[in-house]
C-alpha cells in the first residue's frame, strides 16, 4: 500500500440509524419496520468508501465524538482501508447521528441529519504535506474556513478539486460560496443542490449558469435519469441504468462520486466512460440497504456492465 493516500475527502463521517419500513406512516401512525440497523455513514466518508473499493488508498480528514459512536466509525473505516491519520476524536460535540428511513415500497427514503455536523476543526487541523501529496481533495463544503484553506494548498501544489454541493449547504448562497465553488475543478452536485445555488428551475440551466461562472466541468446527478455533464463545449445526459429492485438510494450520490473520481482523476478515463461507469457503481449500490453496503468492487461493476451488454473497454 502506498504511504501517502492518492484521494482525500474533507468533510462529514455519521452513524446511520436505518430502518426499512412498509411505507411512510401518516402523523400520529405507528409502524412496525422490517429492518433495524446501524451502518457507517455520511457524504464525504461513503464518497471515501466508495473510492477503496475500487481499489484506491484514500484518507478522511475530519472528526469524530471521543464516545463509542466515534470509535465504531473509525474502526469501520480502517476495515474499508481509509486512511485515518487526520481523523480527529474531538471532545465538542457528540458523534453525528442521522435518522434514514426507507420505504420498501417505492425505495425513497427520508434521512433526519443531526444538529452535530461540525467540530470544532481549524486550519491548524490541516497537514500541508498530506494535502500535498494526494492527486484529489474531495468535500462537500461543510467546514466553510477549512474547506477554502485546503483548497488554497491543493492549488498550490496542482492537486485537483472536487466538490459535492448539498442543498443543506447551497442554502449559504451563491455570494458566500463563490470563492470555493469558482475555485474546484469539477462540482458534483445532485440536482437538487445545483438547483439551490443557481435559483434555477431545471437541472441544465443549473450546469449552463455554473459553466458560464467559469467551473472548468459541472456533473449534476439526476437520480434515476442518470447524469448530466457541463462543460464550456458540451452538455450531454448520460442515462442511468434500469434497476428491477431499488432497495435504498441512500449513498447513490457518493457512490457516483466515487466511482467517477477514481475513473476520470485516478485512471484518465474520457468524461462519458467514467460518468457510465460511475452510473453502474451506483446502480449496484441502490440494490442494497445502507449507504455503504452495496458499494461495488471493479470486478462487480464489469459483471453488471457484461450483463448489460455494455462494452466500455
Ligand atoms: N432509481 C435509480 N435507478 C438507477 N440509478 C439510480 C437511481 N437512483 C440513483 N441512481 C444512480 O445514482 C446516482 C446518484 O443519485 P442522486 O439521487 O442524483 O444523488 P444523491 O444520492 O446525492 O441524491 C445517479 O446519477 C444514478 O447513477
Ligand atoms: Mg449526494
Amino acid at each position: 500500500m502506498l504511504n501517502s493516500p492518492e484521494i482525500l475527502g474533507l468533510g462529514e463521517i455519521v452513524v446511520d440509524w436505518v430502518a426499512q419500513i412498509p411505507h411512510f406512516p401518516k402523523p400520529d401512525e405507528k409502524i412496525d419496520s422490517f429492518h433495524q440497523e446501524i451502518f457507517g455513514g455520511g457524504v464525504t466518508a461513503n464518497f471515501l468508501v466508495a473510492t477503496t473499493r475500487l481499489g484506491v488508498f484514500s484518507g478522511f480528514i475530519g472528526a469524530v465524538g471521543q464516545d463509542e459512536n466515534g470509535e465504531f466509525l473509525i474502526k469501520d473505516l480502517k476495515n474499508e482501508g481509509v486512511d485515518t491519520k487526520y481523523t480527529y476524536k474531538k471532545g465538542d460535540l457528540k458523534t453525528p447521528v442521522n435518522f434514514i428511513i426507507v420505504a420498501s415500497n417505492s425505495g425513497e427514503k427520508i434521512i433526519i441529519q443531526s444538529p452535530y455536523m461540525q467540530y470544532s476543526l481549524s486550519i491548524k487541523d490541516l497537514d500541508n504535506d498530506y494535502i500535498a501529496s494526494s492527486k484529489l481533495l474531495h468535500t462537500t463544503a461543510i467546514y466553510h474556513e477549512l474547506t477554502e484553506e485546503a483548497i488554497k494548498i491543493a492549488k498550490k501544489n496542482n492537486v485537483k478539486i472536487s466538490l459535492d454541493l448539498e442543498s443543506q449547504i447551497a442554502v449559504r448562497g451563491w455570494n458566500k460560496l463563490k470563492k470555493i465553488i469558482q475555485n474546484v475543478d469539477v462540482l458534483l452536485p445532485n440536482k437538487e443542490g445545483a438547483m439551490s445555488i443557481t435559483k434555477t428551475n431545471s437541472p441544465k440551466e443549473a450546469a449552463s449558469f455554473l459553466t458560464k461562472k467559469g467551473i472548468p466541468l459541472v456533473i449534476i446527478t439526476l437520480g434515476s435519469q442518470g447524469a448530466l455533464i457541463s462543460t464550456e463545449n458540451f452538455q450531454k445526459v448520460i442515462s442511468s441504468y434500469n434497476i428491477n429492485k431499488v432497495i435504498d438510494t441512500t449513498g447513490a450520490g457518493d457512490t457516483f462520486i466515487g466511482a467517477f473520481s477514481v475513473a476520470y482523476w485516478i485512471k484518465g478515463w474520457d468524461l462519458v466512460k467514467a460518468c457510465k461507469y460511475a452510473n453502474a457503481a451506483a446502480g449496484i449500490k441502490i440494490g442494497k440497504l445502507g449507504a455503504r453496503t452495496g458499494m461495488p468492487t471493479h470486478k462487480e461493476i464489469l459483471a453488471f456492465l457484461e450483463e448489460r451488454n455494455e462494452n466500455l473497454f
